[in-house]
């Protein structure tokens, strides 16, 4: 049911960017760099119905949180049926992360994961999420992202130390996952 909201928001709306939620393979590409042991405070940008917050609570310890940011309103009753302590949903841009992590005094993440729609984002808003997802993150952790092109890729190399592509086939469509370290 789930995957039907998210393909008639696609169609609705063109700030979803994707017909179909992200595959288990996807997600897995996505959460396996993350060190879980470590691991306090996780923001999300663009959960979407939440595939992906579900698969980091799963992981997450007991004691960390997990902060999304989703501008849809339509996805918010789906992401508010995830009972779970550690998730705090904002209705709101991720280019707002750093000052809702600073006005809630949240700390700096030790991992931003990311499903932004990049390639049909304003480029200056794009600079914005990756300069500020830069700025909040804790020294050593990585910034995670998907994208169905490699059109941004030059953009993350220029602003992170070091960017790793991983490639996830089982997809739709197939998706390239770039994680992004900050030395
Ligand atoms: C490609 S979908 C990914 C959904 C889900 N995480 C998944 O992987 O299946 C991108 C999501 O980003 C959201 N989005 C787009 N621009 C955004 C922004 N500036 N801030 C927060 N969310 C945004 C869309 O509404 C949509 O839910």
């Amino acid at each position: 049911m789930k995957h039907f909201q998210f393909l008639g928001q696609f169609l609705d709306n063109k700030q979803v960017g994707a017909v179909w939620p992200s595959s288990k393979y996807l997600i897995h590409q996505m959460i396996k760099p993350i060190d879980f042991s470590q691991a306090k405070l996780i923001i999300e940008y663009g959960p979407g119905t939440g595939n992906i917050t579900r698969a980091l609570l799963k992981k997450m310890r007991p004691d960390s949180k997990l902060i999304v940011f989703e501008i849809n309103t339509n996805f918010m009753e789906a992401l508010h049926k995830i009972e779970d302590k550690r998730l705090t949903i904002f209705n709101c841009p991720a280019e707002k992360a750093a000052l809702v992590l600073a006005e809630h005094h949240l700390g700096a993440p030790d991992y931003v994961v990311s499903s932004l729609p990049l390639a049909i984002i304003p480029n200056n808003t794009v600079t914005r999420i990756l300069s500020g997802s830069y700025a909040i993150l804790k020294t050593g952790k990585a910034m995670i992202q998907f994208q169905y092109s490699p059109s941004t890729l030059g953009r993350f190399k220029r602003m992170f130390d070091r960017v790793e592509v991983k490639f996830a086939p089982i997809n739709v469509p197939p998706a390239l996952v770039y994680v992004c370290w900050k030395k």
